[in-house]
């Protein structure tokens, strides 16, 4: 492996639980009480593809004006949500790791989602450390499909083949199997299918062990 592409939301910061609290905010709008179970099959998914899913889930039918309603309420919501951010709130270990990875000159690369992937890590203070970061801005096909994650090897110079990902999500592990790149997934092997390797955190997994799957 030459280079590593972080997913951002669960992988590097604990934003998941910001974008299920705002989904549910919307879901309540619908009617429709959004499971921690279906919010699994929103992470990795683009906003107006994760806000697709829900109406079809409430069973509700809603005219564009209104979808793009709940589009943008979702987002307020959001921005202010991660208005808290700050550089503690990057999960444990994942500083160390980085540190680690520029140490050893492996190229870091971003592979996101969302569109407000920049002013995070920037809230985080670790955009220093991506030499390329693709976001949700960037790309016109959602994960599982592997654009993210090419766009984010050829911004690296990097052969997909050579590009090792780190995931929480189960759209953004097929994406990068689809994308001919292996996977780390950061959280269980009974949520998430696929990954070359599990881990919990970066903290119990320091970059020693983990180098085995990069250098
Ligand atoms: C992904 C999240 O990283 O970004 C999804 O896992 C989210 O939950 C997606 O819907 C898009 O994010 P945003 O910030 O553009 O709404
Ligand atoms: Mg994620």
């Amino acid at each position: 492996m030459k280079a590593v592409l972080f997913d951002l939301d669960g992988v590097l910061v604990d934003t998941a639980k910001y974008h299920y609290q705002a989904w549910k905010t919307i879901a309540a709008a619908l009617d429709f009480e959004l499971t921690s179970e279906q919010n699994e099959h929103l992470k990795g998914v683009s906003r107006v593809d994760s806000l697709h899913k829900i109406v079809r889930w409430a069973g509700k039918d809603i005219d564009p004006q209104q979808f793009e309603q709940f589009l943008h309420e979702k987002n307020e919501n959001y921005l202010e949500l991660i208005e808290e951010v700050r550089p503690k709130d990057a999960l444990p270990g994942v500083l160390s790791f980085l540190e680690a990875l520029q140490k050893n000159q492996i190229p870091i690369g971003l592979g996101s989602a969302s569109k407000n992937a920049r002013p995070i890590l920037d809230r985080l203070g670790i955009t220093s450390f991506f030499d390329a970061i693709i976001d949700g801005n960037d790309v016109t096909n959602s994960k599982p499909n592997p654009e993210v994650f090419l766009k984010g090897a050829k911004a690296l110079s990097v052969e997909p083949t050579n590009c090792l990902v780190f995931e929480d999500s189960q759209a953004g592990i097929d994406a990068a199997r689809a994308a001919n790149m292996a996977a780390i997934a950061v959280g269980s092997s009974e949520v998430l299918k696929g990954a070359i390797h599990y881990i919990s955190d970066f903290n119990r997994h320091p970059y020693k062990e983990l180098a085995a799957f990069i250098e």
